[in-house]
């Protein structure tokens, strides 16, 4: 096979559809690439022919030019499709299993794996700990929003799905098992929430929406999604969530006339660096979020932060910022006792679980985050809708698979 057509990042603002080489078990030179990184080989790896591919916030970061990601960068960490080929060392997969590809890359083999801690593998990606397809910083995997995308350590990556006709007509939903779902579960598990819980997740994009469906799942009491977009927090009330509108009044006193009191026990940044200041028209402030969750979190509570922050942004609204220095105020939490978790979410930990949760009808994670089914040709069209804010998931469909297929 030849060609592969895939969707570049170019430059601020600009994504394109290109053809690319057909991936094989190696991974070879190309934009962002690391040097010790090209000539890899990967005979435990796997050829998809990618049946879903989606995207994320995570991307808008680097297509907003508030990253280095390099021009000429295949996007796409998000990928669910079908084995086409598979390496010799690959044991237990085989061609024609469908399975779902968390979006970090890891070993198995490191002492990180070993903990499962596979947000931050330490053999993948020689620059830092950590990889994943398609992004700046994170090894130079190729990206998965592409008719076709290399998996290296198959059998350790990828969730087979226990019936492929089922997998497909499901697919909607188990398209955001790669990334979003697991990592608005992580966002709701690692700030506490439990049964009866009061949950303030900040942020209505797809992560605070998964976050926010994932502490229902969870048996949180309320759950209650701040955002400064109005049809991102009516997506949020259309599965029963209590919303705050940022653009007026404080958090915490709109918490109060929800709550009774202005704080909750739990909360999830499913913002990140890009937040912007509460009130209307407000410039950006990347330390909003921290500090209002800070402010309404109980005494003994977590955060949960999914939301992402960068050691570089060439866009930061200060020095400071430029390199991931923001003004948190940490004494406040510190006072609080207050719990963080940070970085990438370990898909792997949840996965399997949220796959039978989706298998069963027990979640409805399509619905809630308005999965939304664009041509790979769209991409460019996809990308700039999110970017203003439309109250959707896009979902691509480079093989034209997804028509017809309905959420659970
Ligand atoms: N940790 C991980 O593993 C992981 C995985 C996926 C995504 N992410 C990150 O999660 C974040 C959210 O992803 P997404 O796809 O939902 O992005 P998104 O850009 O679609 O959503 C972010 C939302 O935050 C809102 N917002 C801005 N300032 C705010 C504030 N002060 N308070 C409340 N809301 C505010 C925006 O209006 C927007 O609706 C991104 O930073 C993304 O990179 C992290
Ligand atoms: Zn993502
Ligand atoms: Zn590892």
């Amino acid at each position: 096979m030849s060609g592969n057509r895939a969707v570049a990042y170019l430059k601020p603002g600009a994504v394109e559809v290109r053809t690319i080489d057909h991936p094989t078990l190696e991974l070879k030179d190309g934009p962002g690439v690391a040097s010790a990184n090209v000539g890899r080989t990967c005979r435990h790896g796997v050829i998809l022919k990618v049946l879903a591919t989606n995207i994320c916030g995570s991307d808008q970061h680097m297509v907003r030019g508030r990253t280095t990601a390099p021009e000429g960068l295949v996007l796409g960490h998000e990928i669910t499709g079908e084995i086409i080929e598979k390496g010799p060392d690959v044991e237990f997969l085989d061609v024609g299993d469908i399975v779902s590809v968390p979006f970090n890359i890891a070993c198995g083999r490191c002492r990180n794996c070993k903990e499962r801690k596979t947000g931050i593998c330490l053999n993948v990606n020689p620059a830092r700990p950590g990889a994943a397809y398609g992004y700046v910083d994170m090894g130079g995997w190729v990206g998965g929003q592409a008719e076709f995308v290399m998996i290296p350590y198959a059998d350790f990556n990828a969730l087979r799905f226990p019936d492929p006709e089922q997998a497909r007509e499901k697919l909607l939903d188990l398209t955001m098992l790669s990334d979003i779902f697991p990592t608005g579960f992580h966002g709701a598990v690692t700030a506490g929430t439990q049964v009866g819980s009061t949950v303030y997740v900040a942020g209505a994009g797809p992560v605070g929406l998964a976050a926010a469906a994932s502490a229902q799942l969870l048996g949180a009491a309320v759950v209650i999604v701040g955002d400064l977009n109005a049809e991102r927090l009516a997506q949020a009330r259309s599965f029963g969530c209590e919303t705050v509108d940022l653009t007026r009044g404080t958090v915490e006193e709109q918490i109060a006339e929800i709550l009774g009191v202005p704080e909750v026990d739990a909360a999830v940044d499913a913002v990140g660096f890009e937040a912007r200041a509460h009130g209307q028209g407000s410039p950006e402030a990347p330390a909003t979020v921290l500090n209002s969750l800070m402010g309404v979190t109980t005494a003994g509570g977590a955060l949960g932060i999914p939301g992402l922050y960068v050691t570089d942004d060439p866009g930061g609204v200060d020095q400071d910022a430029r390199t991931g220095t923001l003004k948190v105020r940490l004494g406040l939490g510190w006072a609080k006792s207050h719990r963080f978790t940070t970085g990438q979410c370990p898909v792997m930990t949840y996965h399997r679980g949220l796959m039978m949760a989706i298998l069963h009808e027990r979640v409805h994670i399509a619905k809630a985050v308005n999965a939304t089914v664009i041509g790979l040709d769209d991409a460019p069209r996809g990308y700039a809708e999110f970017d203003q804010g439309a109250s959707k998931k896009y979902v691509l469909d480079p093989h034209g698979v997804l028509s017809g297929v309905r959420p659970v």
